[in-house]
């Protein structure tokens, strides 16, 4: 059996997945693309992997991992096949690491460090009124596992949490909101908006200036799901006429961010290069393993919805 990576640190990869399969397969063959090529294999393991990658493949694929959460880039390459099931990571580590990143940016503006920044280039000693953790909601949209974890780690440091998703999931803690007429409530309760939602035709410019006005005066918003959710535009206005305190963004329509796009240099906006959580190849591997031993014994896992 032949697995093929194309992914970052593909080497890394290759080692755990060795580690991890070559007990339990024998004759197991873990290369990489970048060293062996592209050659056929039962199964891949990618992020953003050519389209050659695919059009080398010989009708043996069994299924394609994707070194990441979202499934956009993989299934927007127009020679992934048709027929071949998808699994992505579902935790793998990222759920923590999405936690640490909403925490860093709620502390941010919760214990005015946005204030503060400005305060010491002016040289001013002024303390900031500090308000409680219960009147700083916070709320999710994507309640999956990333956006599950993200909100038990907020709950752990006592502020509130809600969490809106498509269809009605509920989970103990959150305050859970859904469809069309539960994302305006949930908005409006949030002063910390976090996004977390896949890329797909739903969700693309879902936060315009209607919905990002639903938020209270003074919310900020936190973007490390997909940069096509949120309009730019639309945010940059709301910043600047005030109604928007801030906002703290890893992903955008475009990456890497233009050279020239106003965000770049907005005084309220924080830009970090989609990093908010980098895959953890040790745990991810860990997953991917455990998912295609279980595939080879006939068991399901879950597919990703085409
Ligand atoms: C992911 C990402 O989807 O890093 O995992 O964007």
């Amino acid at each position: 059996m032949r697995i093929l990576i194309q992914a970052p640190e593909a080497d890394a990869w290759r080692e755990a997945l060795t580690a991890r399969l070559e007990p339990a397969i024998e004759g197991v063959e873990v290369l990489t693309a970048e060293r062996d090529g592209l050659l056929p294999a039962d199964y891949l393991v990618v992020w953003k992997p050519d389209e050659a990658l695919f059009e080398a493949q010989n009708g043996r694929l069994r299924a394609v991992f994707n070194a990441g959460a979202g499934i956009d880039a993989l299934l927007a390459n127009p020679s992934l096949p048709a027929e071949v099931p998808i699994v992505r990571l579902r935790d793998a580590g990222m759920g923590e690491m999405m936690g640490d990143y909403l925490l860093y940016a709620t502390l941010h503006f919760h214990r005015n460090l946005d204030r503060y920044r400005l305060d010491q280039a002016a040289q001013r000693w002024a303390e900031q009124p500090l308000e409680e953790k219960s009147a700083w909601p916070v709320g999710i949209l994507g309640l999956g596992t990333l956006g599950r974890v993200a909100g038990d780690c907020l709950r752990a440091r006592g502020y509130p949490v809600k969490g809106w998703s498509r269809t009605r999931k509920t989970f103990e803690g959150i305050e859970s909101f859904h469809g069309e007429a539960g994302l305006a409530a949930m908005l409006e309760g949030s002063r910390v908006l976090f996004n977390l939602l896949p890329e797909t035709p739903e969700t693309r410019g879902l936060l315009d200036e209607a919905q990002l006005r639903c938020l209270p005066r003074g919310a900020v918003v936190v973007n490390a799901g997909r940069g096509a959710t949120l309009v730019p535009e639309a945010l940059i206005r709301l910043l600047d006429e005030g109604h928007l305190r801030g906002a703290m963004l890893d992903v955008f329509p475009e990456e890497p961010l233009p050279a020239d796009h106003p965000l770049w240099s907005h005084p309220k906006v924080i830009v970090t290069p989609h990093v908010a959580a980098p895959t953890p190849v040790g745990p991810a591997a860990e997953q991917v393993a455990r998912d295609l031993l279980a595939l080879e014994r006939g068991e399901t896992v879950p597919f990703c919805p085409r």
